[in-house]
Parts: C-alpha cells; sequence; structure tokens
C-alpha cells in the first residue's frame, strides 16, 4: 500500500487498442482538424487585398503589431478566435478584432487590437461584444489594457447591434472610464483610422501613442466637418499625429512608426509598478501520469455511451491526484481537490443526471471552496436535472435550486468548461455564462441547447398534434416528420460549440489538450487578485 497521498492518484483502466478507442480517436481527431482550419482563417484577417495596401502603406499587420508587442516567447492566450464565424458576409471568424492575454514588459496585459484590413477594422455586434468582453476579464483579473487602435468605428449597418445598448460600443468608453478609476492601467496606440465614437477610445486611456503620418483620430472626418460647417480640411491637419502631439494634446507620445509605437508601450509598461505577488501559491506542478491526448479516445463518440470522466479527470490534474470529496454520496457528481499547474481548484463534473444528493453534495462542496479560497472549475457533461414524480417528491427543484444558488453566490473564481453535453437546466447548474463564471470554454465536442434535439422534436410535434386534434384537422405520419426534420437540424445546429462561440456564449473553443495550459495560467492571473467574501443567497431547506 502506497502513502495516503498516492491513494489519490486516480487508476485509469482505458485501453488505447480496443474499437472504441479508436472510433472515438477518429471522431475527435476530425473535430480537432476543424478547430483548426476555423483557427486559420481567423488568423489570417482579412482578404490579401487589404493585407497588401496595408503593408503598402508602411504598416504591421494586427497580428504582427501584437507579435511586436509581446515579450520574446511569451504566451498568447488568445480570446474568442471564432467569435462572429458566419455571422456576417466577408467577416472571417475573429470578428475583426484580436484580444488575448500576453505578457509585454514581464506584465501580463490584455491586449486588443483592430483588425484593420477586415472591413476596416469596423465594429459589428460581435466585434462589440468580443472587445467588451476581453476588458470585463481584464477588469477582473486587474490586467493593463492595451488597445491598438486601427478602425473605421462603427460598421454603420450594425447599428442595433453596436449602438444603443449596453455591452455594446459605449460599454467600451464606460469600462476604461471605470477600470482607470480603479487604476487600472489603459494604454491606447493610434496606428490608424480612428474616427467619431472610436476617437474617444484612445482619448479616454491614460496614455496614447500616435504614430505619424499614418494614425489620426477626430470626431468628424473631413467630408463630415465640410458638409457641417463647410471648413475644407485634410486629415493630417483635422486629425494627424502631428497636431494631436503638438496642438490639440490629444495624445501623448509621437512614434515614427508601429514599431516605435510599441517600442514605447513597452517601455511605458516596464514603468508600472510592480506585479501583485499571489495571494494563493502554487506548488510545484507536475504533469498527470497518463497522456493528455488519451483524452481523444476516451470521450464518447456516441451519445448514447458516457464518457468515463474520472478518466478524463486523470488527464488534466497534475501527477493524476485527486483527492475526491463525498464519492460515494450523489455518484452523479464527481467532486474533489486537485491542482492544476501547480494551482488548488475544486473540480466539479458531471458523470450522469443531477438528482437530489449529487445537488447537495455540490452545495456542500462549494461551501467548502469558499470558505478556503479555493477557486471551483465546473466541468459540465449533464443532460440536467433528474424529472418525474418520484425526483419531485424527493425535493429535486428545492435541491437544484439550492445547487444554483450555492455556484451562483460563490465569489471564489469560477470557470466552466463544457467537456460533453451541458443542457436545459443543467447548463444553468454547472456555471454556464450566465452566472458570469471568470471564463467559459468548450471542447470541440460540447453540445449545449435547451434539450437534445430529437426530445426538441418529439416536444414541438406533440403540441403541434394536440392542436391540429384540436382544431378537427387530421396529421400524416409523413408530414409530422416533414414538421420534424428542421426542428431536428435546428437544434443540433445550435448545440455546437461552434456556433456558442461565433455568438460569444463561450470565450473560446480549446482544444482538450490545451486545458491544462490554459487553466494554468488563468489560476495563476486569479491567484494575485482577492475576492470578496462569499454571503449565500437564501438556501432552502
Ligand atoms: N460602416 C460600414 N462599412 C464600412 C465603414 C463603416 N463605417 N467603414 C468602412 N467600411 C467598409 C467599406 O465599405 C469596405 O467594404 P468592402 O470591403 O465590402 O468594400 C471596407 O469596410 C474597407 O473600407 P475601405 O475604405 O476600402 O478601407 P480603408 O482601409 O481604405 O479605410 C477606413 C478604412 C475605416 C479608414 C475608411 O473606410 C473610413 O474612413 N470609413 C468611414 C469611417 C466613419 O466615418 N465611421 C463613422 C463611425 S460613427
Amino acid at each position: 500500500m502506497g502513502s495516503p497521498k498516492a491513494m489519490n492518484v486516480i487508476p485509469s483502466h482505458i485501453k488505447t487498442s480496443t474499437a472504441e478507442f479508436r472510433r472515438n480517436e477518429q471522431h475527435y481527431r476530425r473535430l480537432i482538424g476543424e478547430l483548426h482550419r476555423k483557427r486559420r482563417a481567423a488568423r489570417g484577417g482579412g482578404e490579401q487585398k487589404a493585407k497588401k495596401r496595408h503593408e503598402a502603406a508602411g504598416k504591421l499587420l494586427p497580428r504582427d503589431r501584437v507579435d511586436a508587442l509581446l515579450d520574446p516567447g511569451s504566451p498568447f492566450l488568445e480570446l474568442a478566435e471564432l467569435a462572429g464565424d458566419g455571422l456576417n458576409e466577408g467577416v472571417p471568424p475573429g470578428a475583426g478584432i484580436i484580444t488575448g492575454i500576453g505578457l509585454v514588459s514581464g506584465r501580463p496585459s490584455m491586449i486588443i487590437a483592430n483588425e484593420a484590413t477586415v472591413k476596416g477594422g469596423t465594429y459589428f455586434t460581435m466585434t462589440a461584444k468580443k472587445h467588451v468582453r476581453a476588458q470585463k476579464i481584464a477588469w477582473e483579473h486587474r490586467l493593463p489594457n492595451i488597445t491598438l487602435v486601427d478602425s473605421g468605428g462603427a460598421n454603420l449597418p450594425e447599428q442595433a447591434g453596436i449602438f444603443p445598448d449596453q455591452g455594446q460600443y459605449g460599454s467600451v468608453f464606460h469600462q476604461i472610464v471605470r477600470q482607470s478609476a480603479e487604476k487600472i492601467p489603459q494604454i491606447a496606440v493610434v496606428h490608424g483610422a480612428c474616427t467619431a465614437g472610436g476617437a474617444y477610445v484612445p482619448a479616454l486611456c491614460d496614455v496614447t501613442v500616435i504614430v505619424r503620418g499614418q494614425g489620426y483620430m477626430h470626431l468628424g472626418g473631413p467630408e463630415l466637418t465640410f458638409s457641417a460647417t463647410g471648413e475644407r480640411v485634410d486629415r493630417e491637419h483635422l486629425g494627424g499625429a502631428e497636431m494631436h502631439s503638438r496642438i490639440s494634446g490629444v495624445t501623448d507620445h509621437l512614434a515614427e512608426d508601429d514599431r516605435h509605437a510599441l517600442g514605447i508601450v513597452r517601455e511605458l509598461m516596464s514603468d508600472l509598478p510592480r506585479r501583485p505577488a499571489l495571494i494563493r501559491p502554487a506548488q510545484t506542478p507536475a504533469p498527470p501520469r497518463y497522456d493528455p491526448r488519451e483524452i481523444y479516445g476516451i470521450v464518447s463518440s456516441d451519445p448514447r455511451i458516457l464518457t468515463d470522466n474520472r478518466e478524463i479527470l486523470a488527464r488534466l490534474v497534475d501527477d493524476s491526484r485527486f483527492s475526491e470529496f463525498k464519492r460515494n454520496y450523489g455518484e452523479t457528481l464527481i467532486c474533489g481537490f486537485a491542482h492544476i499547474n501547480g494551482y488548488q481548484v475544486g473540480i466539479l463534473v458531471n458523470q450522469g443526471v443531477l438528482f437530489v444528493e449529487s445537488s447537495l453534495k455540490a452545495v456542500h462542496f462549494i461551501d467548502l471552496c469558499c470558505k478556503r479560497d479555493i477557486p471551483l472549475l465546473f466541468l459540465a457533461d449533464v443532460t440536467g436535472y433528474m424529472v418525474g414524480r418520484e425526483a419531485e417528491q424527493h425535493g429535486i427543484s428545492k435541491a437544484g435550486a439550492k445547487m444554483i444558488t450555492a455556484m451562483s453566490s460563490a465569489n471564489v473564481p469560477r470557470y466552466n468548461i463544457i467537456i460533453g453535453k451541458s443542457y436545459g437546466a443543467g447548463y444553468m447548474g454547472m456555471c454556464s455564462r450566465p452566472f458570469e463564471p471568470r471564463m467559459v470554454f468548450g471542447w470541440p465536442n460540447g453540445k449545449s441547447a435547451l434539450m437534445g434535439p430529437d426530445q426538441a422534436a418529439n416536444t414541438l410535434a406533440m403540441v403541434q398534434r394536440q392542436k391540429r386534434e384540436r382544431d378537427g384537422e387530421t396529421w400524416s405520419k409523413q408530414e409530422e416528420e416533414e414538421f420534424r426534420k428542421p426542428v431536428h437540424k435546428q437544434f443540433t445546429d445550435f448545440a455546437n460549440m461552434r456556433n456558442f462561440a461565433a455568438h460569444l456564449w463561450i470565450d473560446n473553443i480549446i482544444d482538450p489538450v490545451e486545458t491544462r495550459e490554459v487553466m494554468g495560467l488563468l489560476l495563476d492571473l486569479a491567484a494575485r487578485v482577492p475576492n470578496p467574501e462569499t454571503r449565500f443567497g437564501v438556501l432552502r431547506m
């Protein structure tokens, strides 16, 4: 018998030679191939013609700007790479803006860069949503924001999605101001266009750099100025770098070109006060004992077969050690303590439908993590809470509500990864976007919707049949089949993680083998920020 600690190592029973493993793996590799194709499309930026024109003007491409800004060898945790995918004609995945976390002069920072080669860097609905989301992530982690501006501002036909509401373009301004007030550095570079509302982004920042002969900012361009006032003025005199640096004083540093501007930002960053120390220190990281790539063969490709999520855990946590809590109670929810890249985390992962016992176990476990200041990681693979008379009499609504109350009240950092299914109320209970976790990710196999496509088609067909019978109409089997098909397709397409990523209901699709690195980075960022104490809402007994 080993030491008590060794007892926490998750044993693995996987045989990589079985037909099932191979089938799953093949299926998963196709999903990974698709993910990487989409990422490549996102990283490619705009059309070749636009990129050539951009470079011919002596400008660095937006991705090259990000590279030049980052410390050599710095990781770059890119976010929302597939935002807007397929939503606007001519806009590749990414919605015309690059956002991500990387090191600048040794400081983890949120970098937000307009993709000027995509529709002039203008803001579509998802562009605004992605910018606002990146700021929120920076805010929660107290990361400096570095905004590389090169944008025509609002994409005019998209005004409903960017202009009137909170969470849209105006929120970009609001969050700059509020973060600045909280001493979170806000730095901007004007690399190119910066028109109308867009001009307020650099104007609101703490410090702004502008590039000579290339960057310009004004509330109304030369054409608008002429039509409004009759004044004829060229772009340079109206809002060029010289003018703003010498006359208006709107900008603070004048750069000769993009690289020079980014060098100035790196200097500004090195002048910032030191990075806060770790509040929750890490232990020495250790890789899992089993190869994380085996996850591809473990995730079930057959919706009728449950994935053994203990096998998944064994490939996610340090040294495959998992100190399980209440193992024999409420077995459809696995809870326990582990480390990821050295950082302690409380993990909740589904192993079937949520029952009263599993929900109550979640409440107990979440309370423990809050008392001990341990971040919570929800790994969702759930079709929902148990339904039926027995479950209701046993108080499933009460227990589910308690779980939601505990999860929603918890003030420790919370993360959600959709590693399998995440349906209906189960989506809610496992800390999805509406509960504002720090981050939500999906694995490429993830699926989420109000209910599955079969159930949705059944439910709507049943309602339709009842209605027709009430009206004295007949409904043939074939008509019913025709009715069911589009519903089934709609629910199938909806549930795909690519749809969730396109609408920014998740922050990114990540490859299972990237999970440890991504979580390690996020836990490190979170470990430097104090959390307010948790006060639970009323827990119905
Ligand atoms: N709304 C909608 N579409 C816009 C747009 C806007 N504000 N600004 C640019 N576009 C579109 C263009 O129609 C063009 O579309 P296409 O690729 O389908 O032909 C694409 O974006 C690229 O524009 P283009 O002018 O060719 O690129 P550029 O790099 O030479 O210049 C800008 C980019 C942003 C400097 C320039 O387009 C511009 O000044 N736009 C107007 C900005 C403005 O007044 N905004 C007001 C916001 S309230």
